[in-house]
């Protein structure tokens, strides 16, 4: 494939436990941005994996009782699983434990050790045994209870060393020299900060007698290698690097972009591109730290078990491409973020169903009901159209300048603009009325416009829901254009105005977002593990520190779907229902939530009679989409029942039912009084828009 290379990698996780959000986090970032540059046409390679080795993970087998490598097996097992169900598009997932691998991490630490820049040593000092680090005297010192309980210890041992001090300046000329090595700023000046010390040598070694998971040393097999300098190879393993099939190595280094959490700033930043010197690499082109993922009530999630298993929860409840939508457009790449189911929903409702889904089914339907369910002739009549044939231009380039400078929230926005822009020229443009006064040329004008910008934004936002948005172009009788199956390097060809084809049949479908009517979470629903998948591995039982309980009851608190029909229950009058401002809002004031409880539609009176036994009561058959239903209502002295037959009206369709004098009311209508006293029933003349919609 032609185009520049682009190389992107996500950590190689721990194999240690089970996958969480963050992990799930990074390597859908990956994704994405791999699919936005295969579209872009760039020859692209998307590299995930396990990090097998270490203590963590011999101790881990050792607490199930089974062989590391059996555990590891397993574990990256869970990660491909996880993966899988994601929808991610790796083109190789590297383990540690693969031989390919290990004969490249010799490899590499002999040449180190051949030019001098890896030398025994003996180490005096502290060591955290757990972590698997050695500690300084002053992180000892904030450590007292881990040396009381002999998970510090002093030590003196003889190890393998490498020279750090050696390259610190030139990694700080490197870094002055590229500005934008390291991003964001704020890593980079952190990283900057770390240079400014003095630093020591990396022990890179571990004494066989006290760690046996790791690959032994080429030069001493009494050692086996420091499980981060094991880690990082990986980068460059799984391209074949200097074990004769280098083709992939040669075409893809240093093009390497590598996404990482801040916390693994230090290993990626100081200790990789010194190695890479060491050996005569380059170092890679891009190291881009993103934020956290945190609990709902800020602490950090992997330690919280019940929040990291929250999030992909998420995905299964309420879909993967919600998901991944969600987590691209919740926040800027480098920003911290907590999240609750509550949040989740707010995003998806808004951005989802009432702008891009209610675009796709106004349109479908308008399509089928005024053009015989086939695409109408592409012409642009007046300003409003070609103004929106210039923003759709305007996105195209923006969207593709926000994806190079990983600004993805900020590209999912630019198109989700466009689609509020095409709600809104709909509502200018009154399609219906163009349908009844015969102006049929601007009516086909409007409604292929309207196409075109949904083929649009499914093109640009199938890297962020492929499966939702390849939906969306078949419903719309457009080809599909997603970056990983479909046509490469298409973007600025796929993304140019007048895609669709004239007479194309329009099939149109299910609602591609129905709207959430309830959160689904209940008090503890929300698994421990990771939703769907097989119970966890482990045998210990993981007790919930009381931060993470209080976190757990604060979320299942917010949770609870609140009955919110009771409320309501038995109101009679038109306009008469509507519940007092809830916690969280000011007094008379009622918030978004609250109203969203009140689910509202269109109907349409298929029969009124008046009531039996009173007479400002009108008995009302109404039709919601399929389904019948009688409501009573309140105004027999503003119409004749014969007036109101064949109305298209609004009402609350999700009340408790209630008996009024006898006859069973489901439901209310909703009406306008003015300050004389007049009635009016609030209704839609408009065809495209028959009984049982939404109304928001
Ligand atoms: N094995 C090392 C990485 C070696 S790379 C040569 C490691 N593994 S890990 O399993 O702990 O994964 C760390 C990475 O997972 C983070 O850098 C980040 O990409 C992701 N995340 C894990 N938890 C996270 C959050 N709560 N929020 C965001 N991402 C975090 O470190």
């Amino acid at each position: 494939m032609a185009g520049d290379p682009f190389y992107v990698t996500t950590p190689i996780y721990y194999a240690n436990a089970e996958p969480t959000i963050g992990h799930a986090y990074t390597t859908v970032l990956g994704d994405v941005l791999a699919r936005y540059h295969r579209l872009f046409g760039d020859d692209t390679y998307y590299l995930t994996g396990a990090d097998e080795h270490g203590l963590k993970v011999q101790q881990a087998a050792e607490a199930r009782g089974v062989a590391p490598q059996r555990h590891a097996d397993e574990m990256s097992a869970r990660f491909k699983d996880l993966f899988q169900r994601l929808e991610i598009t790796n083109d190789d997932f590297i383990r540690t434990t693969e031989p390919r691998h290990k004969r490249v991490v010799q490899e590499f630490l002999q040449r180190s050790h051949d030019n001098g820049d890896i030398y025994k040593g003996t180490y005096k000092g502290w060591y955290n045994v757990r972590e698997e680090m050695f500690v300084t005297e002053s992180e000892k010192d904030d450590l007292k209870d881990d040396v009381a309980a002999g998970r510090v210890i002093e030590l003196e041992e003889e190890n393998y060393f490498f020279r750090l001090s050696k390259y610190q300046q030139w990694l700080i000329d490197y870094l002055n020299a590229n500005p934008d090595f390291i991003a964001p700023d704020t890593r980079r000046n952190e990283v900057l900060g770390f240079l400014r010390q003095p630093l020591n040598d990396l022990c890179v070694s571990r004494p066989a007698t006290r760690l046996k998971w790791g690959i032994p040393l080429p030069f001493d097999d009494k050692y086996v290698t420091y499980v981060w300098f094991d880690a990082l190879i990986n980068y460059v393993s799984a391209l074949g690097w200097d074990t004769g099939d280098t083709a992939l190595f040669k075409k893809y280094w240093p093009s390497a972009l590598h996404l990482i959490g801040k916390d693994i700033l230090k290993p990626h930043c100081v200790y990789w591109p010194m190695m890479l010197k060491s050996v005569g690499l380059k170092p890679p082109r891009q190291i881009l730290a993103h934020g956290w993922w945190c609990a709902p009530d800020g602490s950090k999630l992997s330690k919280t078990i019940h929040g990291s298993g929250l999030f992909l929860w998420l995905a299964d409840q309420y879909g993967v491409d919600e998901f991944r939508y969600f987590l691209m457009r919740g926040r800027a790449v480098a920003q911290d973020g907590g999240v609750d189911e509550r949040t989740f929903v707010d995003r998806i409702t808004s951005d989802l169903s009432n702008d891009l889904g209610n675009l796709l089914s106004r349109t479908v339907k308008m399509v089928q009901q005024y053009c015989g369910g086939k695409v109408p002739t592409a012409r642009s009549c007046d300003a409003k159209d070609e103004g929106l044939e210039a923003i759709a231009g305007r996105a195209r380039k923006r969207v593709r300048e926000l994806i190079d400078a990983i600004e993805l929230h900020n590209a999912i926005e630019e198109i989700m603009s466009v689609v509020r822009a095409t709600n809104r020229y709909i509502v200018a443009r009154e399609p219906w009325a163009l349908f009844k006064d015969g102006k049929n040329e601007l009516l086909d004008a409007t409604l292929y416009h309207c196409l075109e910008i949904l083929r649009l934004a499914g093109v640009a936002l199938s890297p962020v829901m492929p499966a939702k948005c390849a939906e969306l172009l078949r419903q719309i009788g457009a080809p599909a254009a997603n970056g990983a199956s479909g046509p490469q390097g298409c973007w600025e060809q796929a993304m140019a105005w007048g895609g669709l084809e004239p007479g194309a049949v329009v099939p149109g479908g299910e609602p591609l977002f129905p709207r959430v009517a309830a959160l689904k979470g209940q008090p503890g629903a929300v698994p421990s593990d990771m939703g769907k998948v097989e119970k966890p591995l482990e045998r210990v039982a993981q007790q919930p520190t009381e931060k993470a309980a209080k976190a757990e009851r604060k979320a299942a608190d917010r949770f609870t779907a609140p009955d919110g029909a009771k409320a309501a229950a038995g109101t009679e009058m038109p306009g008469g229902a509507g519940a007092p401002g809830g916690a969280g809002a000011p007094e008379g004031l009622i918030t978004i939530d609250e109203f969203f409880k009140a689910q509202l539609r269109t109907a349409e009176i298929v029969e009124a009679k008046r009531h039996p036994n009173a007479d400002r009561l009108l008995v009302l058959q109404i039709a919601l989409g399929e389904e019948r239903r009688q409501i009573v209502a309140g105004i027999a002295a503003y119409f004749k029942p014969e007036e109101l037959v064949g109305k298209r009206i609004a009402v609350v369709a999700n009340l408790v039912p209630a008996k009024l004098r006898g006859e069973v009311s489901q439901g209310m209508l909703l009406a306008a009084k003015d300050s004389a006293g007049r009635l009016t029933l609030l209704t839609t003349s408009d065809p495209a828009f028959p009984s049982g919609c939404e109304i928001s």
